[in-house]
């Protein structure tokens, strides 16, 4: 039966019960054994973002003057940012929604700089490294420019040959990741800034996910190389404090060396009846909780929780990669520079989506990548109580998929195989939509109805195109 308004309102009482009970099957990040989506910092933390998001629940930013507070503290938290990032006192920047959000502003406002400054600019691309988040391509696809993707070496990092050989005189903008989501590397900043200065180019920092814990990991004398506003060149950089600076959901800021640059990404009509409109990114109403909560989450923080929370982070993610490396057949993928450990598997017998499987089903949140299967942990500080507990069950799932290899044609295993084979990748995209399609269906109230199906579809048509291939092959 579809969903329907209540004739008459509820007791508040009813209504929370019944969201209490809908949370049942729900990852649970409290206990350590989701890695990434939430970025927990226990429940004290937890009942300050509450109370702050709670006060300025029903405000709105799209009106500064209306909320004089609200643009007092999100102009706080861009300067507590900038500070962090060792920007310099010309750096400016706005709060958006999440760093969806940044990296679209970012790539929106390169390219209309180049409608201004390089009008030549008729077909607009981005380079960067494969490993840059697909949140980016999707910008460009939003806003009709091209991404020029280039490879990354064996640990992860852009090539920077091929970063010189891909920029054109239609490139708006090169980005790099500090780090990289994939597998948490930090690209070379530094020569790729040198890059874009030559060319006069802009150049945009992804550190969505490391920007409020790198500064951190730095003071803890942890090394990755330069990525920040102290590398010259470097215009413009994204930071979510949603992530790893512990604030409530949706919230980033994005930051530009100068006003110079910043200005392009502003939104201005005044032709409308309703009056003259200005907007600094892509919402129009910009809800007021997620820019207090970032700024309580600040306060309340501090240096010294955040520098707390980073070491165990940190301690945490470090007795991870140690403990992975001891099992035979697994490898961590890319450099130490951050808190984010993926593995894959270099041994035939030892699928990766098999032991993901295993891992899922001793209770934890799996996050399963390609290129090369493998599975990725971002490893926060609520995962330090329980990286022996993941390790213990790592082990033995090791054990169990080696003694059944077939469990990888079996249950997620055998799907998430065949996406990744897939070579025609127009099929697995086909099949994502029609999943995605049933999943916002009419009436559809669970998350993956018929996926299974979807994608058995895909691998049928696989299988068709591949027995086709061979029919001609054997044709004399
Ligand atoms: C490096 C990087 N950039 C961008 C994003 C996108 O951020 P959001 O999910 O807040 O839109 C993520 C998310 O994990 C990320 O890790």
């Amino acid at each position: 039966m579809r969903a329907r308004i209540p004739t008459r309102g509820r007791p508040a009482d009813g209504v929370l019960t019944d969201m209490e009970s809908f949370r049942a099957r729900d990852a649970n990040y409290k206990g350590g054994r989701t890695f990434s989506l939430v970025y927990w910092a226990g429940d004290a933390h937890h009942d300050l973002l509450k109370r702050a998001h709670g006060m300025y629940m029903a405000e709105n930013a799209l009106n500064p003057m209306a909320f004089q507070s609200l643009k007092r503290m999100e102009a706080e938290v861009v300067e507590m940012t900038a500070g962090l990032l060792s920007a310099p006192p010309s750096a400016v920047g706005s709060m958006t929604s999440g760093g969806t959000e940044s990296l679209m502003v970012a790539v929106f406002a390169a390219r209309e700089r180049a409608r201004v400054k390089r009008p030549w600019v008729r077909r607009p691309n981005v380079v960067m490294p494969t490993t840059a988040h697909v949140a980016l391509d999707k910008a460009a696809h939003w806003l009709g420019v091209r991404i020029k993707r280039v490879p990354v070496d064996a640990k992860g990092r852009a090539d920077l040959r091929a970063v010189k050989r891909a920029v054109d005189r239609n490139t708006v903008l090169i980005v790099g990741s500090a780090p990289s989501y994939p597998w948490g590397v930090v690209d070379p900043i530094v020569e790729m800034a040198a890059i874009a200065r030559r060319r006069r180019i802009p150049m945009h920092v992804d550190a969505c996910f490391g920007g409020y814990i790198l500064p951190w990991l730095e003071r803890l004398g942890v090394w990755f190389p330069g990525w920040d506003f102290r590398v010259p060149g470097v215009t413009s950089i994204s930071a979510d404090v949603h992530k790893y600076g512990y604030a409530a959901k949706g919230a980033s800021v994005l930051l530009y060396r100068d006003m110079d640059h910043m200005r392009h990404q502003f939104f201005v009509a005044t032709h409308w009846p309703g009056g003259v409109y200005a907007s600094p990114s892509m919402q129009g109403t910009r809800p007021g909780g997620p820019i207090a909560a970032a700024w309580a989450a600040m306060q309340g923080m501090g240096e010294s929780g955040y520098l707390d929370k980073a070491r165990e982070a940190w301690d945490a993610a470090e007795r991870l990669r140690a403990g992975i490396r001891t099992l035979p057949g697994l490898r961590v993928l890319g450099l130490p520079h951050s808190t984010v450990v993926s593995y894959t598997s270099d041994d035939p017998g030892l699928d990766v989506y098999a032991l993901a499987d295993q891992l899922e089903a001793a209770g934890w949140h799996v996050d399963r990548q390609q290129d090369p299967p493998s599975i990725h942990c971002s490893v926060g500080a609520a995962n330090a109580g329980v990286i022996d507990d993941y390790l213990a069950d790592l082990g033995r799932a090791v054990s169990v998929v080696r003694a059944d290899p077939s469990l990888a044609t079996r249950g997620n295993a055998a799907m998430y195989g065949v996406i990744a084979a897939i070579p025609v990748r127009g099929l697995t995209d086909r099949a994502v939509r029609d999943a995605m399609a049933q999943m916002y269906a009419p009436g559809a109230t669970t998350a993956a109805p018929g996926v299974d199906a979807t994608v058995e579809r895909a691998a049928r048509a696989l299988k068709r195109v591949k027995d086709a291939v061979r029919g001609i092959w054997r044709q004399p």
